[in-house]
């Protein structure tokens, strides 16, 4: 045989006779044999040429046979590698072997064969896929995709989520066939791709939608179906994306379907659909609670939704996703400098009903926790720059933000560490890589624990400095802020009349009344005599409608309020 194509047998023992006649039994077997004493020579060999097989004793001087073992697989994977208790030639017969303490005679034909099997190409093993296995790693894998497309938007994040979960505990409470259980969540992860083809600013930024614009989202139905029209489904999800908008009385769109006419998983996914949208914030809407999320679906049954998905789906609510009625739309802030482990746990908190944001940095973290209200931090202890230990200690010395729970992720399992993150008050402390149901579960209880603990501490949540305005005027509260260099809301109110003013870090930030806003609305304010005021401290707002430094704006609404006073005196 041409000596490029013979396969290399590195024979490893630390008898040179025996080495040597295994050398002989194999280049005679038509293999190419090398030698080596000892295992850091054998490692040497292995480093310097493609060997196809070891074949080492078990106890050399240096290593053991496994120890060996593992270090040329580190080098090769390919090397095979065959560890035999220590080798010994029995005299009496040349063709005859024996392998040491276990006193296995082999013969040497079995030796050859032995090894000749070992290099035999092998196909590796793989066990048919079932049908069963493909359309659950579709669904996993559609599930992450559509989740991944809408990470980044801060309203429909983990929304198709959510509805394919709701949508799937109907059908399962429903008792319906397996097949058909698989069709609803496709169908639900899918049902609303057509609104793609639908601009952005209809979508999320326009508050009055005009007929055309009405047509264009009506449109997204059967975009949707058109997206997908080439696509051979193993499911029939086609008419439940159609037809998820019809009402049960009829006046839906696009086809104006009725009752049972409307395929079941469009009846399904319209309840969970509304249900879902309800109990998450909107560009101009906050979310409502799941009580009154359902009280709504109540008032709706037989005109725009099937009574019995109704009545199935309130009880799914109430035994299977009671724990999300505490903290929906929860506020999360994870920091994490490792972006695509960020993006996982944005993806899996939204998918669990929070609304998260994220960060790679400890000094953008501050800020972000500074300005916005977060009902829970999330932050890895080895963030480069300000690291997670550095933001919560600035956390706890800061009064308006030293009570946000906190929990740390870590890579390492560094005792000191983690003492010291307790002693700063952390709320957990998790090791990564973290299972991201309980890390879920575990932020839901912090948060719900937090909530309680602040009700029970105040009577209710967040009460507030509760006055007379004409104890204390608004020229009065607005310097006592500014001094104090505070962030809250100052509610007024007057009979039906309700007007609210944000100060951030003792600046005014955002004034609204009726339809007035910024300086204009806090010109009117300042004309109040009668009426209540309250004070909540911590409240922010991402609105920014006053631009005026404060004292400036206090000094013009006077200026303005005596010269209407002189011009009604003339
Ligand atoms: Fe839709």
């Amino acid at each position: 045989m041409d000596k490029a194509l013979k396969k290399k047998v590195l024979i490893v023992n630390g008898n040179g006779p025996i080495r040597d006649t295994l050398a002989s039994i194999m280049e005679s077997a038509g293999y190419l044999p090398s030698i080596a004493p000892t295992g850091k020579e054998a490692i040497k060999i292995v480093m310097n040429s493609a060997v196809d097989l070891v074949l080492t004793e078990s106890y050399l001087k240096d290593y053991s046979g496994v120890e060996l073992k593992k270090r040329i697989k580190r080098i090769s994977r390919k090397t095979r590698v065959i560890v035999v208790n220590n080798f010994s030639v029995i005299t009496s017969s040349d063709d005859v072997l024996r392998f040491g303490a276990s006193d296995y005679i082999v013969d040497q034909r079995e030796l050859v064969e032995l090894i000749r099997y070992s290099l035999e190409e092998k196909t590796p093993v793989s066990l048919p896929v079932t049908d069963d296995e493909l359309k659950t790693c579709l669904i996993d894998t559609m599930d992450i995709l559509i989740g991944l497309l809408e990470v980044n938007d801060p309203f429909f994040s983990g929304n198709s989520h959510v509805t394919m979960e709701y949508a799937k505990s109907v059908a399962e409470a429903m008792e319906l066939e397996k097949h058909m259980i698989d069709e609803i969540i496709v169908a639900s992860l899918l049902h609303d791709i057509g609104k793609i083809g639908v601009k952005k600013e209809i979508l999320v930024e326009k508050e009055e939608l005009s007929e055309n614009d009405l047509a264009s989202i009506r449109g997204h139905c059967e975009n949707g179906v058109a997206i997908l029209e080439t696509i051979n489904f193993p499911w029939k999800i086609k008419p439940i994306i159609m037809h998820h908008h019809e009402r049960y009385d009829g006046n839906g769109y696009p086809s104006g379907l009725k009752g049972r006419e409307i395929p079941l998983g469009a009846r399904i996914l319209s309840v969970v659909d509304a249900f879902a949208a309800m109990t998450a914030n909107r560009p101009h809407r906050s979310a409502v609670s799941n009580e009154e999320a359902l009280k709504e679906l109540h008032g709706n049954v037989g005109t725009q939704f099937d009574p019995e998905v109704v009545e199935i789906f309130t009880r799914v609510v109430e035994t299977k996703f009671s724990y999300r009625s505490v903290t929906s739309r929860a506020k999360v802030l994870v920091v994490d400098d490792e972006i695509d482990y960020l993006t996982l746990l944005k993806l899996k908190l939204a998918n669990e009903g929070f609304e998260v944001d994220v960060t790679d940095n400890g000094r953008e973290a501050l800020d972000m926790i500074r300005k916005d209200r977060y009902d829970l931090a999330i932050i890895d202890v080895g963030i480069p720059g300000k690291t997670g230990m550095d933001v919560l200690r600035e956390m706890r010395q800061d009064s308006e933000v030293e009570d946000v729970p906190f929990i740390f992720l870590s890579g390492m399992d560094e005792v000191e560490s983690k003492v010291e993150a307790l002693h700063l008050g952390a709320e957990d402390y998790l090791l990564k890589p973290v299972n991201m149901k309980e890390l879920a579960a575990r932020a839901r209880n912090i948060i719900r624990r937090d909530s309680r603990r602040k009700k029970t501490e105040t009577g209710f949540v967040n009460p507030g400095v509760v006055g007379d305005l004409r104890n204390l005027g608004l020229t009065d509260i607005v310097q006592t802020l500014h001094l104090g260099l505070k962030t809250a809301l100052v509610t007024l109110k007057n009979g039906d009349e309700v007007a609210k003013i944000f100060f951030e870090n003792g600046r005014i930030k955002h004034c609204g009344y009726r339809d007035l806003q910024g300086e204009t609305a806090f010109y009117e304010l300042l004309k109040w005599e009668n009426g209540d005021f309250v004070i909540e401290h911590g409240i922010r707002t991402k609105e920014q409608t006053v631009t005026m430094d404060g004292m400036q704006m206090l000094m013009e609404g006077l200026r303005r309020m005596d010269e209407e006073a002189r011009d009604k005196a003339y």
